[in-house]
């Protein structure tokens, strides 16, 4: 029973990769606790779960600090001890810079990366207090999208290396206390990829996703990412010299004053 973490916190549970690893998780038993925007999502969400043990709903805008404080004190008047906390939320348009929105600019950090400092900032105190039992388990979902600058992805893509970034940070200054991981998938079957208009390899499915996350949950590594013919193609890409990324990724995506004369 110590070995293994009990009580997790999935924030953006409602849809996609959060839902199939809620359902995931729920098979062992853990406590579970869904928060998203969506009521609606998280009810639909918990009445698939296979667990015997009661399921708290708490929604909660995470890009609302103020929610996300009233959230986590919720959770801890629940629980004794929060083990894990896996943070998916996240939001995403294909979009060039040529056209990107503000909205779409403001919605996008707002969501994938300031609430992620904001939970940072929330749950930090607790978390190093806690003394018993293993590590808490601290985990943010980014995306390989934010290796490097890739056409066609911003400004989500800023956002995942911002992500990237800020998880690498918290893994050197307090990753003695709490088990920090990052996942970081390729293209999953949601309703964010089903906006994409092109070829996207390597795709699986949410079910895919979520055992590959929950493989590696106990597992000493610091970085899932899955699916692994993929990732590993672009973590070769993230090492290419820039004048050669430069040349392969401006053929094939130059838009811009030339797409404009057509
Ligand atoms: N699908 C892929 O190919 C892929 C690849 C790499 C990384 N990812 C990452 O994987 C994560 C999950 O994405 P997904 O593909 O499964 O898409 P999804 O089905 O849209 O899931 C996103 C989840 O985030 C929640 N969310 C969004 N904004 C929120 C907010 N302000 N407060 C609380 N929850 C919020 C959504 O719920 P509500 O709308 O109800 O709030 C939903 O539960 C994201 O971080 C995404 O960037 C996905």
């Amino acid at each position: 029973m110590e070995k293994d973490h009990k009580s997790t916190w999935i924030i953006g549970a409602s849809s996609g990769i959060g839902a199939a690893l809620a359902i995931e998780l729920a098979k062992t038993q853990s406590s579970l606790c869904l928060s998203a925007r969506s009521v609606a999502g998280l009810e639909e969400v918990k009445m698939q779960l296979e667990s015997d043990l009661p399921v708290l709903i708490l929604p909660c805008d995470v890009s609302q600090y103020q929610e996300l404080q009233q959230v986590w004190q919720t959770l801890n008047t629940h629980w004794s001890k929060v083990d894990r906390i896996i943070f998916m939320a996240g939001v995403y348009s294909p979009s060039q810079l040529t056209n990107v929105s503000k909205e779409m600019i403001d919605e996008s950090i707002d969501i994938n990366l300031k609430s992620a400092f904001y939970l940072v900032n929330v749950i930090l105190p607790d978390f190093l207090k806690q003394k018993t039992g293993k590590k808490p388990q601290l985990i943010f979902c980014a995306s390989v999208a934010g290796y490097r600058g890739l056409p066609m992805a911003q400004p989500y893509a800023a956002t995942k290396a911002g992500l990237i970034n800020l998880v690498e940070t918290l893994r050197t200054e307090v990753g003695h206390h709490i088990d920090v991981k990052l996942i970081n998938p390729g293209f999953v079957e949601t309703r964010l990829t089903a906006k994409n208009n092109f070829y996207m390899p390597a795709k699986i499915s949410t079910e895919q996703a979520a055992q590959a996350i929950f493989n590696a949950l106990e597992s000493k590594k610091f970085e899932i990412h899955f699916p692994k013919r993929f990732t590993y193609i672009m973590k070769i890409i993230r090492w290419l010299p820039d004048t050669w990324y430069f040349r392969w990724f401006s053929k094939k995506y130059q838009t811009g004053a030339s797409a404009n004369e057509k």
